[in-house]
């Protein structure tokens, strides 16, 4: 697959993000860049606190960047910009979220729900054209119309991710980005929501940036993954590349994870552990590399001999 003939759809680079000030500041997103293709599944993997969700919430711009930029169609739409391209990102990158029991309003019926950005944007001329954009948005996830009259209590947790879903479907975007949408379901349920999830994406030609915290599900779904630690990408690269020649320790960490459905090899396999702090990072600190074939690594340039060594 050659990459570069594709469209960019969204564009980071360089992706700082802080909180706290001063004494107290934090970086929790530090020189962070990717491109998403459009049509592409864009994975984005690493452990609890690693910076998903804040790279999510910056791209919806409900985080603040300290630096860099993200671009969405080639323009910038992080800090200051004009109430149109606003208004365009609001209604074209839509969000999921991971827990779809605490992300409903509990007070509010599912019609309200799923117009709720309909609303925000004046998204509709009459109340006929909103009703008709709710059922059909119901339809697509396969929930019945009837449901729109009902309260989220009413639902178990993959039917209120389909709410979830259609809440985010019914603005018509172009970009989803779901944060660990079936982390929080029932394991029996988790495909169906997986396959709806690419049912529409089929469908409806859209782009995905999901998130998660493990690699299992992600070879499965996404076209292309990058694996990040404490703030930081360390590895990027086509999904079969990286399950073939994954290099950085993190990612092989990540790897090694993954249970086994062989029980004799899951009793002796090795988990593999990556410790940031052992490197002599402080004479040689590592740089984002490429490597072949769309394959990016971070590295120092004693680790780069190493990894070019180790590819197959
Ligand atoms: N509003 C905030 N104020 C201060 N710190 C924050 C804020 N939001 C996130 N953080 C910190 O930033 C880091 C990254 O958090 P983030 O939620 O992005 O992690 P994550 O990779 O999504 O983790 P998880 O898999 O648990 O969802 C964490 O250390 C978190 O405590
Ligand atoms: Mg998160």
């Amino acid at each position: 697959m050659e990459n570069k003939s594709k469209e960019i759809l969204l564009q980071v680079e360089d992706l700082r993000i802080e909180f706290g000030k001063a004494r107290n500041k934090f970086v929790a997103v530090n020189d962070v860049s990717f491109n998403i293709y459009k049509g592409e599944t864009f994975g984005l993997v690493g452990e609890s606190g690693s910076g998903k969700t804040t790279i999510g919430r910056a791209i919806m711009r409900i985080n603040e960047t300290a630096g860099g930029t993200i671009k969405f169609r080639g323009k910038v739409i992080n800090g200051k910009i004009d109430r149109s391209l606003d208004k365009e990102v609001t209604e074209k990158v839509q969000m999921i979220f991971q827990d779809p029991m605490a992300s409903l309003n509990e007070r509010a019926k599912v019609d309200y729900i799923v117009s709720e950005g309909l609303y925000n944007l004046k998204k509709f001329s009459c109340e006929q054209e909103r009703k008709e954009k709710v059922e059909r948005a119901l339809k697509d996830v396969g929930l019945l119309p009837e449901f729109a009259s009902r309260f989220p209590h009413e639902f178990s947790g993959g039917q209120r991710q389909r709410i979830g879903i259609a809440r985010v479907l019914v603005m018509e975007p172009e970009l989803i980005i779901a944060d660990e949408p079936i982390s929080a379901l029932d394991v029996s349920i988790r495909a169906q929501v997986l396959n709806i999830l690419s049912a529409l994406k089929r469908e409806k030609g859209l782009t995905y940036l999901f998130i998660a915290h493990d690699l299992s599900v992600m070879r499965f779904i996404t076209d292309r993954i990058a694996v990040i630690h404490k703030g930081r990408i360390v590895e990027l690269a086509e999904t079969e590349e990286l399950f073939k020649n994954p290099l950085h320790p993190y990612t092989r960490a990540l790897l090694s994870a993954i249970p086994q459905p062989d029980p004799v090899l899951e009793k002796h396999k090795k988990i593999e552990i990556y410790d940031p702090n052992c490197h002599e990072y402080e004479q040689d600190p590592p740089k984002w590399h490429k490597l072949d074939s769309d394959h990016y690594i971070l590295a120092n340039d004693k680790e780069l001999k190493e990894y070019k060594k180790c590819l197959k």
